[in-house]
């Protein structure tokens, strides 16, 4: 919880005081209601905004050996955007919307999906990639070691890399590019081979006898290549051999400086199914409060980093076989559940993504959660709207606020009180947006999105066919 105070107790602001902070502070704990339930937060509205500097994670989960940090792309723990540019908040939420149309728009044949989508319309020059979430690891590929910084994508299945030499045309990343003859463990695949079949509709044929990918994000973006295998070190002293993945000779889209794409979706291609002997189908991660905090990625069990995880089954979704199901069961605003029929939620189902920043709900269920949030805000100057995002506050003149807890309810009986910083989507301290967005329809698929994730240790527990929430996972 160092650089962000933030501490919790029943009831209005009216019972906010000195006493009460001195406890939250001293203690770190949440003082409970009456009824044993936390029904708001009090937050300091600077721990919203970001912080021009990076205060690495010093979690236990840092010295689990199958752990990379995981690094928020646009804040000032990475090394890739030192960029005088500030993030473009209207930007991110066009490449969202994108995002989650490729995603609605993927088919029941999983490879046939992502040529599929090749179909979507998108907006108009966002010249944006929608395959790729916000948040990077860093990886070392090859024999001698090179380090390579790729997104992570839980709705992606293969892992690609750009590789020397291009074939027509590669994009400037922040590490040099990765050169096969440079590394004596490369090795192509060859057509015939099974693994070169499981590519299915990604594959793109043959050069020479090796093996050929080709996948398309959607909009402009693509990578195609060569389907390789070579040393994976997840860290030094974890190590894939022959890790399957894409040299990407010919790839387009705004990546980022990123250099490539690290796939963790449900599939047989991706590091997840080509690493279930050694970490059993077991990943997790905890995606920072905010730029300036790193998080972390973690394969197999190894400890945990948070004692307590709550488990709701994962499904499948049908026609979306690669994304991980969840069931959504309910909301509730302020310790008051909102009254929506579960069939609601049950019409279009839901996935959870790494990769989309804002949850997408079904358009009953947003405008209830909408009117509740706004009638326990009731006391704030609202803001204008920004893009897809409606209701938005001023804060600039607060030094503190108290926001109702959102609690979501998931199948099996497991109730998540979302984080403060879990709530907003933050442009400025005069504009603090509430981070849901409706669907067009109840009958659309939903999708539990990156912000609402955020200090969860989230556990994918593949093979057991569950998916887990452990708060405090990260600051
Ligand atoms: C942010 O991006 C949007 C959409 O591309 C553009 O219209 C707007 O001018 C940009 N704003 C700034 C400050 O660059
Ligand atoms: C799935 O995609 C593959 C490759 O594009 C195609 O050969 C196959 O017929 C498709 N299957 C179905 C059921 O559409
Ligand atoms: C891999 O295949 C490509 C394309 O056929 C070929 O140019 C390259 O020499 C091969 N590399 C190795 C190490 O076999
Ligand atoms: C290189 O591009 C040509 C077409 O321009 C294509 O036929 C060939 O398969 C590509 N080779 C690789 C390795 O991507």
């Amino acid at each position: 919880m160092e650089g962000s105070f933030f501490c919790v107790f029943n009831g209005a602001r009216l019972f906010l005081s000195l006493h009460i902070l001195m406890i939250c502070f001293t203690h770190k704990s949440y003082p409970y209601g009456v009824e044993g339930k936390i029904t708001s937060h009090t937050t300091s509205v600077s721990s919203l905004l970001p912080s021009p500097s990076c205060s690495p994670s010093t979690s236990k989960a840092s010295i689990r050996k199958s752990t990379l940090e995981v690094i928020h792309k646009h804040g000032p723990c990475s090394t890739l955007f030192q960029d005088p540019n500030p993030l473009n908040h209207t930007k991110v939420l066009l490449r969202d919307e994108s995002r989650v149309k490729w995603i609605q728009s993927q088919s029941s044949n999983s490879s046939d999906g992502l040529k599929a989508s090749a179909a979507v319309s998108l907006p108009a020059k966002s010249g944006m990639t929608i395959g790729i979430g916000n948040y990077v690891v860093t990886i070392g590929l090859g024999t001698p070691k090179k380090d390579l910084t790729l997104e992570f994508d839980t709705g992606s299945p293969l892992t690609w890399t750009q590789c020397e030499p291009c074939n027509r045309s590669c994009y400037t990343q922040s590490e040099p590019m990765f050169n096969p003859s440079q590394s004596s463990s490369y090795s192509n695949i060859s057509c015939t081979s099974t693994s070169c079949s499981q590519l299915g509709g990604r594959g793109s044929g043959c050069s020479g006898s090796t093996c050929q990918y080709s996948i398309r994000y959607g909009d402009q973006s693509s990578s195609m290549g060569l389907f390789v295998t070579d040393k994976l070190m997840i860290t030094p002293t974890e190590v894939i051999d022959k890790f399957e993945f894409g040299c990407g000779k010919n790839n387009q889209g705004l990546f980022g400086r990123t250099a490539g794409l690290i796939g963790l979706s449900n599939d047989k291609i991706s590091i997840v199914e080509q690493t279930a002997a050694k970490y059993g189908k077991y990943f997790s991660y905890c995606l920072p409060s905010s730029p300036s905090y790193t998080g972390h990625l973690t394969f197999g069990k190894d400890g945990g980093a948070v004692s307590s995880v709550s488990f709701t089954p994962l499904s499948t979704v049908p026609r979306r076989s690669q994304f991980y199901g969840i069931s959504i069961l309910g909301i509730a605003v302020g310790g008051n559940r909102l009254s929506i029929p579960s069939t609601v939620f049950s019409s279009g189902g839901a996935i959870i993504d790494s990769g989309t920043v804002i949850t997408r709900l079904p358009p009953t269920a947003y405008s209830a959660l909408r009117t509740a949030f706004r009638n326990a805000m009731a006391s704030y100057t609202m803001a204008p709207a920004l893009n897809i995002l409606d209701t938005c506050y001023d804060f600039s003149k607060e030094s503190t606020i108290t926001v109702p807890v959102i609690t979501f309810s998931f199948a099996g009986r497991v109730d998540v009180d979302l984080d403060p910083n879990g709530i907003f989507f933050v442009a400025k301290a005069s504009q603090v947006c509430l981070a849901f967005a409706p669907n067009r329809a109840d009958s659309n698929l939903g999708i539990y999105g990156n912000t609402q994730q955020k200090t969860f240790e989230v556990v994918y527990d593949v093979a057991g066919r569950k998916l887990g929430f452990g708060s405090n996972g990260c600051s």
